[in-house]
């Protein structure tokens, strides 16, 4: 049932994504899923009718989520994996074949902007990760293989940063190889990505009272902070059949902040 845009909360918009032509039962695959966007975006595809596996190396926030989307009528499974080592991927893969042949893949888990890791680690971690899952997503279920979105950022790709170096790099990285999919895989799988501005989730929260980030939020045109519906939306619309013409894409869900 749709519901009108006034019932926003803190919680964002509620919209049908039944709407998006997914056949309900499809399997998609979402990393990083135990808190804020992938989250957020777990919870979205149950909505749309999706079983979810929820991918995250904290087992208590996988299991939560798929608790939470279980309890609701939907289907979930929890998967306790870091994105980062081959061995926790491939036994992921095993554990999600329960539900399943993979249609669809989120890769939205990455390290935090701030890391104690050497710049090569760090981007090995935040690209690496990315190539690792869908590679292996296309080894083990290239013939199923529908669309898969992966989480860039506005920085590195529309704005700088004066943070950690390997951050911007790995999120314009990120936007690079998705062109790449895009290009190589001629739609089969279609590969978009998305750019988040200031995302409202456990990771940012400790930055809101910060002064540099109030004066940055200020020319936001949207009047607010980003919540994780809003990414999760986007995303599971690029995801979508409703996106079948849409491959290769960079989408920015900033509230207009990259514009001003
Ligand atoms: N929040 C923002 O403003 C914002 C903006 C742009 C991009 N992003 C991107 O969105 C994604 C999610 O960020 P968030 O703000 O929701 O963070 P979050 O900290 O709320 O959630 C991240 C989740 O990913 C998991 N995770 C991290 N590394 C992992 C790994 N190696 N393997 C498996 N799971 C892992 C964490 O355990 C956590 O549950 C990140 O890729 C981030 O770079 C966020």
């Amino acid at each position: 049932m749709n519901q009108p845009a006034s019932t926003q909360t803190l919680n964002g918009p509620i919209y049908d994504f039944r709407a998006l032509g997914f056949a309900p039962g499809e399997v998609v695959v979402v990393t990083g899923a135990g808190s804020g966007i992938g989250k957020a975006t777990a919870l979205t595809a149950a909505k749309s009718a999706l079983a979810v596996a929820v991918w995250d190396m904290d087992a208590k926030g996988a299991n939560e989520t798929a608790q939470a989307i279980n309890a609701s009528g939907g289907t979930a499974l929890a998967v306790t994996a870091d994105v980062g080592s081959d061995k926790d991927v491939a036994r992921a893969w095993d554990e999600s074949a329960r539900l399943g042949p993979c249609r669809y893949l989120v890769n939205n888990a990455g390290p935090s902007m701030v890391t104690e890791l050497p710049f090569d680690a760090s981007l090995a971690l935040a690209m690496g990760s990315i190539y690792r899952v869908t590679t292996s997503w296309m080894e083990r279920h290239g013939a199923a293989a529908a669309s898969v979105v992966n989480m860039s950022s506005v920085l590195g790709n529309f704005q700088g940063g004066t943070g950690q170096a390997f951050y911007p790099v790995a999120k314009a990285g990120i936007a690079g190889y998705t062109r790449h999919l895009a290009l190589k895989h001629r739609g089969q799988p279609r590969a978009n990505a998305v750019a988040p501005g200031f995302i409202l989730t456990p990771r940012t929260q400790p930055y809101l009272q910060n002064e540099n980030t109030r004066v940055r939020l200020a020319r936001i045109p949207a009047g607010r902070t980003g919540f994780p519906e809003d990414v999760a939306a986007a995303v599971m619309f690029l995801l979508s059949p409703a996106a079948d013409y849409i491959n290769g894409a960079l989408l920015p869900i900033d509230g207009g902040w990259t514009s001003s």
